[in-house]
């Protein structure tokens, strides 16, 4: 695993992303709003691709997960039982001098303001990273809410109801997509760091002897699925977290790292939480939250363990990992740079792309719609006429799509009846093209890109 920084490889993807519409910086025609990010109709693609298969393996494919669509909104007795209100913060410094506000951890040991230069910093102060507003029209305290900081915590909220429902046995989860807000202090590293994003996490209740075994499992379980949305287990990384770093309550916690330009970074927690989250809730709420095991008719309180990731710093992940430069031959064979994202098939924004080889003849036109009609209710299809059909190739290329599909003179049968039918199919990574049925093309894509 490289340790070595690429600021300029960074640079580059940075600003794909933002010419080939993945990502913009939200309210940017005002100026921008730090740490807030858009994303494009790619990137919105690639997006909903991630969360769907995670959902995918982690609910839909498996008896003992079910999922969860909470409030963003949350009671603010919530945040108080879990610790959130009291502790969730991190350390602030403000340099007197320029003004700017850090976070302690990260200027390092010189205590020196990393903008200005100046010594002269407040003493470390505790910010709270929750965003809060008034729910109703009264101001007074009771009527204070917060945006939520993490997924998790109306799953444990909502264990009970869920549990009622669903009739699970123990071990089971409960899963949840969706945003969460912190009011980071010094948002950074393009989405990596941002102050709205997107979290996958599961709540995985078991009994308590079973938990060290469970954290082991999905740790691997996760490690897996990075591998099958084309990040290789090689640029991953996993750091056991030490004893002092971990949260008082938890007996074991892993970060799954990758290895992205800007170092190697968190890009998901795997944690055994103990039953700290719904004994916290079943004191402050009065309610039980217990389970009742029918075979030895004892009520406990379940352990948990929790895999949390990033939906914005995978799909970040999934960017830096796509992007290659290789050459390739430009329209008189002469090679040049092409830039690629060598997206796995699966979470490619868009899947494959059809191209009739000219535009002004009119068969051509009409037999690429055909074709783009027949692939569409199965995945996301460009339609590319304009230009020479090298230039439409590399267009593909750099926002990633797998398969680049031209219809011809072939096609329509004016160079003998054995190819009418055909196209060419080509592959974006080896750039080899191959001729296949229209009537087989369907049955040749799907295994491969879901
Ligand atoms: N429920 C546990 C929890 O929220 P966390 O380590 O604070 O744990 C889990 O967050 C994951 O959420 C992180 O591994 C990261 O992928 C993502 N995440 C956290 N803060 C983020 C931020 N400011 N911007 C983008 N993603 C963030």
């Amino acid at each position: 695993m490289s340790t070595q920084t690429d600021p300029q490889r960074m640079e580059k993807i940075v600003s794909l992303c933002k010419r080939r519409g993945f990502i913009f910086q939200s309210s940017e025609i005002y100026g921008g709003l730090n740490g807030v990010w858009d994303y494009g109709p790619l990137g919105a693609e690639l997006k909903r691709n991630l969360k769907d298969y995670w959902w995918r393996v982690m609910v839909r494919e498996r008896d003992d997960v079910v999922g969860l669509d909470g409030a963003i909104l949350t009671h603010r007795a919530v945040l108080k039982a879990s610790g959130h209100e009291d502790t969730f913060s991190d350390p602030m410094v403000d340099c007197r001098n320029c003004k700017a506000r850090l976070r302690a951890d990260q200027i390092g040991d010189k205590q020196q303001c990393p903008i200005c230069g100046s010594k002269d910093l407040t003493e470390p102060r505790p910010f709270n990273l929750m965003f809060s507003t008034q729910v109703g029209a009264s101001a007074d305290p009771d009527s204070i809410a917060y945006l939520r900081p993490e997924t998790a915590q109306s799953i444990f909220v909502q264990f009970k109801n869920v549990l009622d429902t669903s009739r699970k046995k123990l071990p089971f989860g409960i899963a949840q997509i969706g945003k969460a807000f912190r009011n980071e202090i010094n948002p950074r590293n393009f989405t990596f760091r941002s102050r709205e994003f997107e979290q996958m996490e599961l709540e995985y209740f078991c009994r308590p002897e079973q938990g060290m075994e469970l954290l082991e499992y999905w740790k691997e379980e996760r490690l897996r699925f990075y591998e099958n949305i084309g990040i290789p287990r090689a640029k991953l990384n996993v750091l056991t977290v030490p004893d002092e770093e971990r949260a008082f309550y938890s007996k074991g916690t892993y970060d799954i790292e990758y290895e992205f330009p800007f170092g190697v970074q968190e890009l998901e927690g795997v944690a055994y939480r103990t039953d700290y989250d719904l004994t916290q809730h079943q004191k402050a709420s009065g309610k039980p939250l217990e389970y009742f095991d029918d075979e030895t008719k004892q009520r406990f309180v379940p352990h948990v363990i929790e895999p949390s990731a990033g939906v914005d710093r995978t799909v970040l992940a999934l960017i830096c990992e796509a992007y290659a430069e290789d050459s390739a031959p430009d329209e008189k064979g002469k090679m040049e740079t092409r830039i690629v994202l060598r997206f796995h098939p699966r979470i490619a924004p868009v899947k494959a792309a059809v191209f009739p080889l000219l535009k002004n003849k009119p068969e051509l036109v009409t037999k690429a719609r055909e074709v783009q009609q027949l692939l569409r209710p199965h995945m996301n299809v460009f339609y590319d006429e304009g230009g020479a059909i090298g230039r439409r190739y590399r267009r593909q290329d750099e926002i990633g799509t797998p398969f680049g599909i031209t219809v011809d003179f072939e096609t329509l049968g004016e160079r003998g009846d054995e190819l009418r039918d055909t196209v060419t199919v080509r592959e974006r990574d080896s750039m080899k093209q191959d001729r296949v049925k229209i009537s087989e093309l369907l049955a040749r894509l799907l295994p491969m890109i879901t």
